[in-house]
């Protein structure tokens, strides 16, 4: 069986005080959870204090993207090596606020997987269709490409340990879930996508994460899909009663 992920993406939110605040809330909240992983991603400044106060104990700590050179004259970059430096395990890619706002592209976002995995990090690669390629048919066709881009020249040893995450853009933030149906439908693409790519066995340890919109009341019909193994949560991992619900709500359904 495929552990369970709940990961919080804090995006540009929270100073480092409230940080502190809600790193507290949330160990208090989930210290006897061993069945799911449980990980947060807060901005950068951020994470020096959360890798510390997460340092021991069953909370990950991941940042938000990460450049692929290790140093130099890159300003405003932050690399995998620094990242590791403040205790994180995780690193998100290719989110679609990156890919739309930033200029990130599958090229850019296959050559900071590399560089993630090669530093040690394990990544959790966005992708997700936008809503005209959705009504215009296309969400497979663009899934599929951001799959096989993301993942463009690395063989199954090197990506053993990699996370993905099906993140439909119109679903991000704007209180639209998509349905479990939905959902798992491309969950399910998306696993044989990797089957076929790569073997059976690897496709099937894989764990596939759902974003967009994920809350307390929408958790427990997300999880009881067959593909789907946890969710990538941003408004709703801002505040710790609600996050703490939907690791607890997880952690039921696994117990
Ligand atoms: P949301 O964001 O939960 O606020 O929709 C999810 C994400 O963008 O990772």
């Amino acid at each position: 069986m495929r552990k369970p992920i709940i990961a919080g993406n804090w995006k540009m939110n929270k100073d480092v005080n409230e940080a502190v605040q809600l790193v507290n809330e949330i160990k208090r909240g989930v210290s006897d959870i061993d069945n799911v992983d449980i990980i947060v991603c807060p901005p950068y400044v951020d994470l020096s204090d959360a890798g510390e106060m997460l340092a021991s104990g069953n909370i990950g700590v991941g940042g938000q993207n990460c450049f692929w050179e290790k140093e130099g004259a890159y300003t405003g970059e932050i690399s995998v090596g620094m990242l590791k430096s403040v205790g994180c395990g995780y690193v998100i890619i290719g989110h679609s606020e990156r890919r739309k706002y930033f200029g990130e592209t599958n090229e850019t976002v296959n050559k900071r997987i590399k560089a993630a995995i090669e530093g040690g990090l394990v990544p959790i690669i966005c992708v997700g269709e936008t809503l005209e390629e959705r009504e215009a048919g296309k969400t497979m066709d663009v899934v599929k490409d951001h799959v096989e881009g993301a993942l463009s020249g690395f063989d199954e040893g090197f990506i053993k340990d990699i996370v993905i995450a099906y993140e439909p853009v119109w679903a991000i933030g704007t209180g639209k879930t998509a349905t479990p149906d939905q959902a798992q439908e491309v969950h399910a693409m998306i696993r044989k996508l990797l089957e076929d790519l790569y073997s059976g066995e690897w496709a099937a340890g894989t764990r596939i994460l759902y974003g967009g919109s994920v809350k307390p009341s929408n958790i427990e019909e997300l999880m009881k899909q067959e593909d789907i193994d946890g969710g990538l949560i941003g408004g709703a991992s801002l505040k710790s009663e609600g996050f703490v619900d939907i690791i607890k709500t997880t952690s039921g359904l696994y117990a």
